[in-house]
């Protein structure tokens, strides 16, 4: 798009009107009735946890993915930990993922007494890049944990055969990917195990919560062990034979989540379909409006990806601006379109930085989309109103610093 300096606006930032009268978060949950109706329910029965909603929730959702388990943590950031563990991760062990990421992807590799080694991401879909990953395997390596960045599929036909080659578990980050297609597949069903977060921002939030599917009983099993502090019975269990009798056979936690969280769960699965329809008409609404935007770069999509759209993040081409990406996000925040930047990569924080020497240089293609990324308001509650505000925001502060 061609943009004169005649029709350029004055930014909200300078003093001009803004877009939006109000702040448009990044994203939201979107809670009805129907939602509030089930959560009271639940309060006002005999299980608040441990109970038949649990079940029902992991069964519904395993039937939804297509996978033979799938098994509640009370975050994704607990199936993760959950689903190192049961990789049998340990110290001495090495495990693969990408630095462009939420820390909680390397964090339970630490939490395992494992170290985490980056590698670096392909240019257009910023996942984990194969052959980098092949580059990075160590007679160390136990696990590879490939991240559905922005709810784009990872290459998972080449992780696997690479993982089948070197003897490694593959767990799929799928926090952003709940809904997400691969070759016709279900993410969830291409992993040894595939962690899901249920954060009110994703497609579908029980307030925190986390899920793994796998196809594998043992790992079923060592997983709902380790949630219940590596007992190998729960007490609905016990209730139900009549027994008091229980054994600890291995180290876990009280990672459960409640029966309030998966009767909201089993309510918000039931519209799984119609928000991931909802995002997927805001992306491609984006994209088709940004694809002619002289210095912004749509998100890529792969034939063989149908995404489920956590986020919607462009990239900015500097070398066709006159700002850099913080001005280009003060400017869009100013005009009360709330931005964010999805990732600092994840070995640039100051722990990995201090525990394991990073200086910055060591994954070019990450740390460079990193400083031109910035993430669009993407929630299925959005209304069309709302994602033309933002459209009109994004033309407005891009053709302002067009060089
Ligand atoms: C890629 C990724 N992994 C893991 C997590 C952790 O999930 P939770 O917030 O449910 O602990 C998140 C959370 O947003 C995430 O985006």
């Amino acid at each position: 798009m061609t943009v004169t300096s005649a029709t350029r606006e004055v930014l909200a930032i300078h003093g001009g009107p803004p877009v939006r009268e109000t702040l448009l978060p990044y994203g939201r949950q979107s809670i009805d009735e129907n939602d509030i109706q089930a959560v009271v329910e639940t309060l006002r029965s005999e299980w608040l946890t441990t109970g038949p909603k649990v079940a029902e929730f992991e069964e519904a959702f395993a039937a939804r993915i297509g996978t033979k388990h799938a098994v509640s943590f009370s975050s994704g950031t607990a199936a993760l930990h959950a689903a190192a563990f049961t990789a049998g991760l340990k110290p001495g062990d090495e495990a693969i993922t990408s630095p462009l990421t939420f820390v909680a992807t390397a964090n339970c590799v630490l939490y395992q007494g494992a170290t985490p080694v980056f590698a670096d991401v392909s240019p257009d879909t910023l996942n984990l890049d194969p052959e980098q990953a092949a580059s990075r395997v160590t007679p160390r390596t136990r696990a590879i944990f490939p991240v559905d960045y922005a709810g784009h599929p990872a290459d998972l036909d080449a992780i696997r055969q690479m993982a089948e080659r070197k003897g490694l578990v593959v767990i799929e980050d799928a926090c952003h990917a709940l809904g997400a297609e691969y070759r016709g597949r279900w993410v969830g069903s291409l992993a040894h195990m595939t962690v899901f977060s249920f954060h009110p921002i994703k497609h579908l939030t029980t307030g925190e919560g986390g899920m793994v599917t796998t196809d594998n009983p043992g790992s079923a099993e060592t997983l709902r062990r380790f949630r219940n502090h590596g007992i190998s019975s729960n007490a609905r269990q016990r209730q139900t034979a009549g027994q008091w009798y229980y054994e600890m056979v291995l180290l876990g936690f009280n990672y459960r989540l409640t029966d309030i969280a998966c009767a909201l769960g089993i309510q918000q699965l039931g519209k799984l379909e119609t928000n991931l329809a909802r995002r997927r008409q805001i992306a491609a609404r984006y994209t088709a409006a940004f694809r002619q935007v002289r210095g912004v770069i749509p998100p890529s999509i792969r034939s063989e990806a149908n995404p489920a759209w956590h986020l919607y993040p462009i990239r900015l081409d500097l070398t066709k601006l006159s700002a850099s990406r913080g001005q280009v996000f003060q400017a869009l925040r100013a005009e009360n379109i709330g931005v964010n930047a999805h990732y600092t990569p994840v070995h640039l924080h100051p722990y990995y930085r201090d525990r394991f020497g990073y200086r910055g240089g060591e994954y070019p293609v990450a740390e460079d989309a990193y400083e031109r990324l910035i993430s669009l308001p993407m929630f299925h509650g959005m209304s069309d109103g709302d994602v033309e505000d933002v459209v009109r925001a994004v033309i407005k502060v891009v053709a302002h610093f067009t060089k």
